[in-house]
């Protein structure tokens, strides 16, 4: 029994009954074959964040995307009940690079601060990029930054860097690659945004492993899908006609008079927003096909090069969404679990295939679990934590066992927005 008590701009707190709380039982063997083979090269292992925009857990999208839960469900472990602080695009990005509540990185809890001069002097110095960088990893980031970012200037610490100017598109878009700005038009096989991410960085991984062998790399993939404009690639732009996950048992429920000021005046939705539902939640799913695409063929060039075993991948999204949920059409920002739950998988080196972790982890655990992946201590400003903790095993005899103990772990979160 899984309680959720919710107040906005308030705690979140959330409680198990005894059955759910022991983190699940026993270890890969394969975790200790990667272990050996990390020592054996003395590096440090890789580590790829592959991130979406918007995409939801509680309305089924992860049904559709079966590469993904293929490796990253079934070859990791699933964080079910991962949730972001601030349940929008920009303080949470800055949030996961900087490991810190949005009252603590001054973006402030909408767009109108995010990528300001105060984040640029104070904050982006911080991120766990320039981090690793400083440490000796070959660090990347391809795909969407914050959602204000003008490409006037390469951020701190990624030394390989292709941003997208502004917000989330798939066509008719301009990236900062390194410096220089690059424009896309609509040929398909050109400027598809998700392809151009996923090609860029496996060259990226492989170029660095051959100049640089004994350099771990750390790659962020950040993907513009499922957000709006939702436009897919072509060859999926007709599939799941009559999707229908988002119709939840929250779809079209209001309006909510227990609930914040705005939800008592939501009305349930006219059968024309029923529709738009309809048509919105198939766009979405189509996109994500070609996410989908893109983490196989990452894990294939990992396969491939050999760096499989001596790479973390993380699998996350900015926050959650919702199309039709308590009469709300479509978007985000509210403090209910659609919008604030986000997908959370995590595969790698001692990480156990196919475990589910019940704990919370949140959007703020990113930069410190990427330092401690890379085996830096989490920076006392930081307000998250590894999450590796969750998984440290404990050695018995002579054979590892996962640590039974109770863990201090949080039971409560602040959801934030202004
Ligand atoms: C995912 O796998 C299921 C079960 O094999 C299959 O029915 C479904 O069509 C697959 N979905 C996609 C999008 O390939
Ligand atoms: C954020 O933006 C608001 C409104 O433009 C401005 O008043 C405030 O000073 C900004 N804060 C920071 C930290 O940049
Ligand atoms: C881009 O942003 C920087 C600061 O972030 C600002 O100084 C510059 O004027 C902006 N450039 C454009 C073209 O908006
Ligand atoms: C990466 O770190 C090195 C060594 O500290 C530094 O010289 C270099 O400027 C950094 N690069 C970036 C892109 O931050
Ligand atoms: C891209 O821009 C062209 C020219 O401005 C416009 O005709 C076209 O509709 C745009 N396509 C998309 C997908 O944004
Ligand atoms: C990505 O690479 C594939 C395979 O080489 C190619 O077919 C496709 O056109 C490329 N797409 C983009 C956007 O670069
Ligand atoms: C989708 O729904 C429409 C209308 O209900 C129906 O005519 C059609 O056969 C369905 N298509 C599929 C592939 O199930």
């Amino acid at each position: 029994m899984l309680l959720l008590c919710v107040t906005w701009l308030g705690l979140v707190s959330l409680g198990w009954d005894q059955g759910c709380s022991a983190v699940s039982t026993t270890r890969a063997q394969g975790g200790l074959r990667g272990h050996m083979q990390r020592d054996r090269r003395n590096i440090r292992p890789n580590i790829i964040l592959i991130m979406t925009d918007d995409q939801d857990t509680e309305l089924g999208s992860l049904q559709v995307m079966n590469k993904t839960r293929r490796i990253m469900e079934n070859g990791g472990t699933s964080f079910i009940n991962a949730f972001v602080t601030t349940p929008m695009c920009c303080p949470s990005r800055s949030s996961m690079l900087t490991g810190k509540y949005v009252h603590n990185h001054n973006t402030y809890t909408n767009n109108e601060n995010c990528s300001s001069p105060s984040w640029q002097a104070q904050h982006e110095p911080r991120s766990f990029a320039v981090y690793l960088n400083n440490t000796g990893y070959r660090t990347a980031l391809f795909g969407k930054y914050l959602n204000e970012y003008n490409g006037s200037y390469v951020p701190p610490g990624w030394r390989e860097w292709v941003g997208l100017i502004k917000n989330s598109r798939f066509y008719n878009y301009t990236v900062c690659r390194n410096g220089y700005k690059e424009k896309h038009g609509v040929e398909y096989s050109k400027d598809y945004f998700t392809d151009l991410i996923t090609n860029d960085s496996i060259n990226f991984f492989r170029m660095s492993k051959k100049v640089y062998p004994h350099r771990p790399v750390m790659m962020v993939l950040t993907h513009a899908a499922p957000h709006g404009p939702e436009d897919s690639a072509p060859q999926y732009a007709e599939m799941f006609p009559n999707a229908s996950q988002h119709i939840t048992p929250s779809y079209n429920y209001a309006p909510n008079m227990d609930k914040h000021w705005i939800m008592q005046y939501t009305g349930p939705m006219r059968p024309i927003h029923m529709e738009f539902t309809n048509f919105l939640h198939r766009k979405r799913l189509q996109t994500l096909m070609s996410v989908d695409d893109s983490v196989q063929k990452v894990y294939e060039m990992l396969v491939e090069s050999g760096e499989l075993d001596n790479t973390y991948i993380i699998y996350t999204a900015d926050h959650g969404y919702h199309i039709g949920q308590f009469g709300l059409v479509k978007g985000k920002s509210m403090p209910y679990d659609f919008d604030i739950r986000v997908p959370f998988f995590l595969r790698g080196p001692n990480v156990q295939p196919g475990a589910v972790v019940p704990q919370l982890v949140l959007n703020i655990d990113l930069a410190p679990t990427i330092l401690h992946m890379a085996g830096l201590d989490t920076p006392p400003d930081m307000d998250g934590k590894s999450i590796l903790k969750l998984l440290e095993q404990e050695k018995t005899g002579n054979r590892f066992k996962r640590n039974r103990k109770p863990k201090v772990w949080r039971d409560t979160f602040l959801v934030e927005r202004g």
